[in-house]
């Protein structure tokens, strides 16, 4: 049976997860934007979810439009990745997807996230046990490597040998965190050894650099530039194929966008939480804005949908432009 992911569409355009930013109303509005856009959640513990944390459960939310779409967890122990994997089966995902990448002192300090990296031979172990106990595909989401690349290509055979059905790279070490730029050759090199799907990630902007960044990619992993411009998708997808690539919208539809996050955050988590939850997408992006700054400190401040709706109304009678975003 060909896997799951040799049936997705090519080159795969991915959003990468992004904890507080890719909730589900934005990835829902994403996917709208460009309905082959591939979804994974923000990570999630893999020990919550084998306690039953109600608010982990809350947080994998996802709607039956983001399909197909991945949970992507975090953790340690083989134990608790299993008893979360029959959790996320119950939820309905499409595939699980591990976390070995997270630089977050939180995270590694308690040896998950990309401290997995550490020890890539008891990793490749783990993560064969997990694949055979589960019937859900398993992908993993990485960086180079902890401190440098140099165990990076093995890593990745190991990790393919041990059953997972896609690779996504983040081209840093954990040392750099997000400093330097992203360093997409060593995925180039690997790719050269893996017959499963391998997506690139980091720094893409634009789906200029999209495209030429692909080279022998599956496809493309895209984050921080997603909250600023979730019209990527669509520009990323028109690239590959050749066609002009699409502009941002007018400014008017672009705040249609957060009009519609709003509403859809509001049903699922109420008005108050999920005000607070916009109010950082709405800091990136007025940063666009001519005259943003006094957008910018009533939208970061913003408590009710109609307080949202009465600064976006003065938005647009005020007629203002928008840089690129
Ligand atoms: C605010 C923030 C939260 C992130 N959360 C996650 C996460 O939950 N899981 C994960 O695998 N990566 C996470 N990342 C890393 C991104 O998925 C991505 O690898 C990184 O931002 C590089 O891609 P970009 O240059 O396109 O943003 C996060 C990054 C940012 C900026």
């Amino acid at each position: 049976m060909p896997s799951f992911f040799e049936t997705i569409k090519r080159p795969i355009l991915a959003l990468a997860p992004m904890a507080g930013y890719t909730e589900s109303p934005f990835r829902t509005l994403v996917k709208e934007i460009e309905p082959s856009t591939l979804l994974i959640s923000e990570l999630l513990s893999a020990r919550a979810f084998q306690y039953a944390d109600p608010k982990t459960r809350r947080m994998a939310f996802f709607s039956p439009a983001e399909k197909p779409f991945g949970i992507q967890l975090f953790g340690s122990s083989i134990e608790s990745f299993i008893a979360a994997a029959k959790v996320v089966e119950e939820l309905g995902a499409d595939f699980i997807d591990l976390n070995f990448g997270c630089p977050s002192p939180k995270v590694i300090n308690s040896g998950n996230g990309s401290a997995l990296l550490r020890d890539p031979c008891a990793s490749a172990k783990m993560i064969e046990e997990l694949v055979h106990s589960t019937k859900l595909p398993v992908t993993v989401k990485m960086r180079l490597g902890f401190y440098d690349d140099t165990m990076f290509q093995q890593t990745c055979v190991d990790f393919q040998n041990a059953g997972i059905q896609m690779l996504a790279v983040h081209g840093r070490t954990t040392q750099q965190k997000f400093s330097g730029s992203a360093d997409w050759e060593p995925i180039y090199r690997v790719k050269e050894s893996l017959t499963i799907p391998v997506l690139g990630n980091g720094d893409i902007t634009s789906a200029e650099g999209a495209k030429a960044r692909l080279q022998n990619l599956d496809g493309i992993m895209i984050g921080r530039a997603a909250v600023k411009n979730p019209w990527i998708f669509a520009q990323c997808r028109a690239a590959f194929k050749g066609n002009k690539i699409p502009s941002i919208p007018a400014l008017k539809d672009q705040l249609r966008f957060f009009e519609k996050q709003a509403e859809l955050a509001i049903e699922q988590k109420g008005e108050r939480f999920a005000l607070m939850e916009l109010r950082k997408h709405l800091a990136q992006f007025v940063r666009g804005i001519e005259g943003a700054a006094q957008f910018r400190d009533r939208l970061i401040r913003v408590e009710t949908q109609a307080e949202l709706q009465e600064i976006f109304d003065e938005i647009r009678s005020a007629g203002q432009t928008q840089d690129d975003v």
